[in-house]
């Protein structure tokens, strides 16, 4: 699903000035061209990008928790279908993610163990609860929505293999974002209760959704050096104002209203003003004390230790693969027979 602007990465490079692969490094960012994973690159660089990726990661997959939920009560049997396959569209966002993160140097193992100890940061929007069926539609819809916007930048992100993963997974959010639009019209268009039940879930998940890119640039203390790097392009301010503009006519065609008396067009700028935004809620989620910060990472862990045979039936196998492979390149002829 989504990652979100609490990049907060240490940086400082240990190559020496004038350093030619730095100077290097520093050419193909000039120029916009790729850093590959053989590249040499600054330590700053690097740590950034293990920790926007593995963020981005932990919550494709924690962002899997609220929606699988809603798997079994689906409406009808095509919604269930639906929700199936983008649930498991985030799980592959996940492993297309960690496989990025790997090929900076650390493991998919320490990565995992991050998050289920608590060090790791996932996106905040997946601390707050699912109570109604419109909440599938509200999450595909805005959270989904606002994940593009962050996203499509991140495609020409100056690290080749992040960039590229970036490309496929907004593929497969603009079907998911889609496929929310559909359910909240759907509800909007029904009964007084579907549409009553669509404009309570538009009014809890608004402004969590609106706080997704993360705090104004002005207190965003790292954004000018992911900037400078070519990894982050457009500013969490920015990404803001075009989802707002990009939602507000959503909202009218839905017939739904925003909850935010303060939005309003603003000829002169050409974009919406917006009221102001509460981040000491922001600020609490994060810390780890939103609605379900506890029981998302509870039901992580249970699943990580439920999958645990799965793992060891899976290093079981490679290994005797690996034996076999040994053997039958050591007697050729055993092969052949
Ligand atoms: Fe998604
Ligand atoms: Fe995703």
């Amino acid at each position: 699903m989504y990652t979100q602007a609490i990049d907060l990465a240490p940086h400082g490079d240990t190559a020496t000035t004038g350093d030619a692969r730095e100077r290097a490094f520093e050419a193909a960012i000039a120029q916009d061209r790729r850093i590959e994973a053989q590249d040499w690159m600054p330590e700053g660089y690097r740590k950034t990008l293990i920790r926007q990726i593995s963020q981005h990661a932990h919550s494709e997959v924690v962002g899997m928790l609220p929606e699988g939920n809603w798997v079994t009560r689906a409406p009808s049997l095509q919604r269930k279908a639906i929700l199936l396959a983008k649930v498991q569209d985030e799980g592959g966002h996940g492993l297309y993610l960690y496989a990025a993160a790997e090929t900076l140097g650390v493991s998919r193992d320490e990565l995992i163990d991050a998050l289920l100890s608590g060090r790791a940061k996932y996106s905040s929007i997946f601390n707050y609860p699912a109570p109604s069926w419109a909440d599938m539609g509200a999450i595909g819809w805005l959270v989904d929505g606002a994940a593009i916007m962050n996203q499509i930048p991140l495609c020409r992100c100056s690290y080749g293999p992040y960039a590229r993963a970036m490309i496929r997974i907004c593929k497969e959010e603009s079907f998911h974002q889609r496929q929310g639009f559909d359910i909240m019209l759907s509800l909007s268009r029904g009964s007084a209760a579907q549409k009553a039940m669509a404009q309570e879930a538009l009014n809890r998940w608004w402004w969590p959704v609106v706080m997704m890119f993360g705090p104004s640039d002005s207190e965003s203390i790292h954004s000018a050096q992911t900037t400078a790097w070519g990894i982050k392009r457009i500013s969490n301010d920015e990404l803001r104002q075009r989802f707002i503009d990009a939602t507000v006519p959503q909202a009218a065609l839905l017939g739904l209203t925003i909850p935010d008396p303060d939005l309003k067009w603003n000829a002169e700028r050409g974009h919406h003003d917006h009221g102001a935004i509460d981040w000491s809620e922001f600020r609490r989620v994060l810390a780890g004390d939103g609605p379900c910060n506890r029981e998302r990472l509870a039901a992580r862990r249970r699943a990580h230790e439920n999958g645990a045979w799965v793992r060891e039936a899976a290093m079981a196998h490679a290994a005797r693969q690996a034996r076999r492979e040994l053997a039958t390149a050591a007697t050729p002829e055993a092969s052949e027979a």
